[in-house]
């Protein structure tokens, strides 16, 4: 099938390689012509695993190209994807100008049908806008049908996510772009959820709102674990293995991140509050979010009594493993209290250098692990890179001021660090 995909974020350019891999025909369609110059190279705008051997072999293939142009993106398809990015305005609302601004491009450009589907993140009712938007700058009447197809992927995992998902939703509204879509997506051999556009839409910020509220959820029973000596994991456990809840997203750590969770919550309360409906529980998602970042700053400050010239090695600044993302990231918070408390911050991530020289001009960036445990008095974990699970602790205990450990995602086992005589502090972990 001509595929065309407008935007070449995480989002956009996961879709198109995978698409094309599949063997589709994809047109990627970005105004960035900086990227789009790059991704013609082969360089890629971000980091994500395998994405680079996918969109070298579609370029190799022809079968992904690349342009700036959303009148070649319109004329060479049958399905067009907007991927554009819908950020946060200052009021937690999405802002849609670039979604609008593509619906008003195609319309300038549409020539016999198109199916137009919203893959970017979207209130519920932008289909609806989408479809208006079309019709009123459209030069001459043309076949046209507007559908939503939320992505669910995650960074780091985001092809899996896109060749395996769980699911894949199709809101649709006419028998042709349930066709079209049925057939695109058939070929993954998953369950197929067709919906009406709406509720497609609803779903995705209904998805991401719940995950976010499970890991709040096991925050605040952290939060109980501290205070009465329990263990949070094997409360998870305990919990997780009904199926009713389900152990995924009930890891207690320094806080939930990232480009999507903190957004879509922020989004999702706007979108209810908009539709007269006061959503107080993700509200209270969001302050539990927002006092687990506080809290595990002030843990490694509890562990150090007084964090004026202390120095602490910090492991870990994406907001997740397998990505170079710091946005909305918990380090972010973490880093800019201990700073300004006067700590001393060394740091390493295997992926972020850039945005955390960008973000903390004074925080010292190491080359490994032992480099940000060099006379450090703690040793902080906020990422959990796989890299970080097997290091050798003993070189790290002769390397560290003080041997000690705060774990803010639960990546080590306390005994066996105790017992090489390091005090350890994890989240929820009995204190
Ligand atoms: C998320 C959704 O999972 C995905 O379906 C959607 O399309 C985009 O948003 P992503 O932001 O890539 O994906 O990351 P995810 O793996 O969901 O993690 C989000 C944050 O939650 C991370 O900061 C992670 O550390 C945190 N998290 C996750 C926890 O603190 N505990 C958990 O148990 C799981």
């Amino acid at each position: 099938m001509e595929l065309s995909v407008v935007g070449a974020g995480h989002v956009g350019l996961v879709t198109g390689a995978c698409f094309a891999d599949l063997g589709h025909s994809v047109m990627m369609v970005d105004n960035d012509a900086k990227r789009i110059a790059n991704l013609k190279r082969g360089i890629l705008p971000y980091y994500e695993p395998g994405l680079e051997e996918l969109v070298e072999r579609g370029v190799r293939e022809r079968r992904l190209r690349f342009t700036t142009s959303i009148k070649e993106g319109v004329a060479t398809c049958t399905i067009l994807f907007i991927a554009v990015g819908t950020p946060q305005k200052a009021t937690g609302e999405a802002d849609l100008a670039y979604v609008e601004r593509v619906a008003r491009a195609i319309a300038r450009h549409l020539s016999g049908y198109r199916l137009i589907v919203e893959k970017s993140t979207v209130p519920v009712q932008t289909g609806q806008w989408v479809a208006h938007t079309i019709r009123t700058y459209l030069k001459r009447k043309q076949p046209f049908d507007v559908a939503s197809n939320p992505e669910f992927l995650r960074e780091g995992t985001a092809i899996e996510d896109f060749m395996k998902p769980d699911r894949v939703v199709l809101g649709v509204e006419s028998k042709r772009a349930k066709e079209l879509l049925c057939a695109l997506y058939k070929p993954l051999g998953v369950p197929i959820v067709v919906t009406d556009i709406k509720s497609a839409e609803l779903i995705k910020h209904a998805a991401n709102s719940f995950l976010a509220m499970k890991i709040s959820f096991i925050n605040a029973v952290a939060q109980l674990c501290e205070r009465c000596g329990a263990d949070v994991q094997q409360v998870a456990e305990g919990i997780g293995l009904d199926r009713r809840i389900g152990r995924s997203f009930l890891d207690a750590g320094a806080g939930f991140g990232g480009y999507c969770f903190p957004k879509d919550l922020e989004a999702f309360i706007n979108i209810s509050e908009q539709l007269g409906y006061d959503f107080e529980l993700l509200k209270a998602v969001r302050s539990i979010n927002e006092q687990q970042k506080r809290s595990f700053a002030l843990k490694i400050q509890r562990a150090l009594w007084v964090l004026k010239g202390k120095t602490i090695g910090v492991l870990g600044l994406a907001f997740k493993p397998n990505t170079d993302d710091m946005r909305y990231a918990p380090s972010i918070d973490v880093i800019e209290y201990l700073q300004g408390e006067g700590a001393r911050l060394k740091a390493f991530d295997p992926q972020v250098t850039t945005e955390a020289k960008r973000l903390f001009p004074k925080l010292m960036l190491c080359q490994d692990p032992y480099e940000a445990a060099r006379g450090a008095d703690c040793l902080v974990i906020l990422t959990e890179w796989n890299e970080f699970k097997e290091l050798d602790f003993k070189r790290l205990k002769r390397l560290l001021r003080q041997p000690l450990i705060v774990d803010g995602r639960n990546l080590y086992d306390p005994e066996p660090l105790r017992a090489l005589g390091f005090r350890y502090v994890g989240v929820g972990r009995g204190g």
